[in-house]
């Protein structure tokens, strides 16, 4: 029988045309320090369509970088199934993760990770050379990445005699260099006053209604709420509640 009340989040493929991306089954994260463990996912279900806009609304603790680790293969979950693209991915060689991290997803920290020796342009360009693209080509893709957001003249600084905000649109910049399907971004405005982060907020909104890039945030911070199709409430390392959002057609 059909259940209506599914709060899961888990949804059969759907007639619609959409595709699932992404699908957590019944994931548990446990943390094991010492002789004491600690569960950060309870038995977490979600899927994730192809070319959502999906905001992960939970309070500091819990478990919203722990999930975004799960989500960006960057960890295995304790138990339960993590797919992409209908791959379970525990099954996938740390060589094979590796590329399809590289080529799927654009990461965005929490902490931005910039490499501090390296200077503006050689952090975007560093997932290309990942990739072994052609060096002209990666510095010429870098170029145009830093116009979009806005910080060509800053080419050559290095992170540190740049502003937080600054570093957050390289850290994007960086994240868009292999035109990712998939963003996936950690506290994107939390260290960002409050014009820089809309700005951030109102360029993935772009990108995800000019290229159909899937956007997947997780955060504390109420914003991006408004930008989202659905909004996954996470708590105690459950989700709590799922919310799709109905916009009225302009
Ligand atoms: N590597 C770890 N070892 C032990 N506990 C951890 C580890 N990472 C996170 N935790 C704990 O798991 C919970 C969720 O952490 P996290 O996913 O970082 O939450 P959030 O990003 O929502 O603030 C927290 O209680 C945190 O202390
Ligand atoms: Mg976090």
């Amino acid at each position: 029988m059909e259940n209506n009340l599914n709060m899961s989040g888990s949804r059969p493929a759907q007639a619609n045309g959409s595709e699932p991306l992404l699908n957590l089954r019944n994931v548990w994260k446990t943390y094991q320090m010492g002789e004491i463990t600690f569960d950060a996912l309870k038995d977490v279900n979600l899927t994730i369509d192809k070319g959502e806009f999906v905001v992960i609304l939970g309070p500091s603790g819990s478990g919203k970088s722990t999930m975004m680790n799960l989500i960006g293969c960057l960890d295995l979950p304790s138990r339960g199934i993590v797919e992409l693209n209908s791959r379970d991915i525990s099954t996938l060689g740390e060589s094979e993760l590796a590329q399809i991290r590289g080529q799927m997803i654009g990461f965005i920290f929490q902490q931005f990770n910039l490499i501090p020796t390296l200077n503006t342009i050689e952090n975007v360009m560093l997932p290309l050379e990942f990739q072994e693209a052609d060096p002209t080509f990666a510095r010429k893709r870098a170029e145009e990445l830093l116009a979009v957001v806005g910080l060509s003249e800053k080419k050559n600084n290095l992170p540190s005699q740049l502003s937080g905000g600054q570093r957050q649109r390289v850290a994007i910049a960086r994240s868009l260099a292999v035109n990712p399907k998939v963003i996936l971004a950690d506290e994107p405005t939390g260290n960002l006053d409050s014009k820089t982060g809309s700005y951030i907020l109102e360029f993935l909104s772009g990108l995800h209604k000019r290229e159909g890039t899937t956007i997947i945030i997780v955060t504390h911070d109420l914003k991006p709420v408004q930008y989202a199709d659905r909004v996954v409430h996470i708590k105690d390392g459950m989700v709590e509640k799922i919310e799709t959002i109905h916009r009225e057609a302009m």
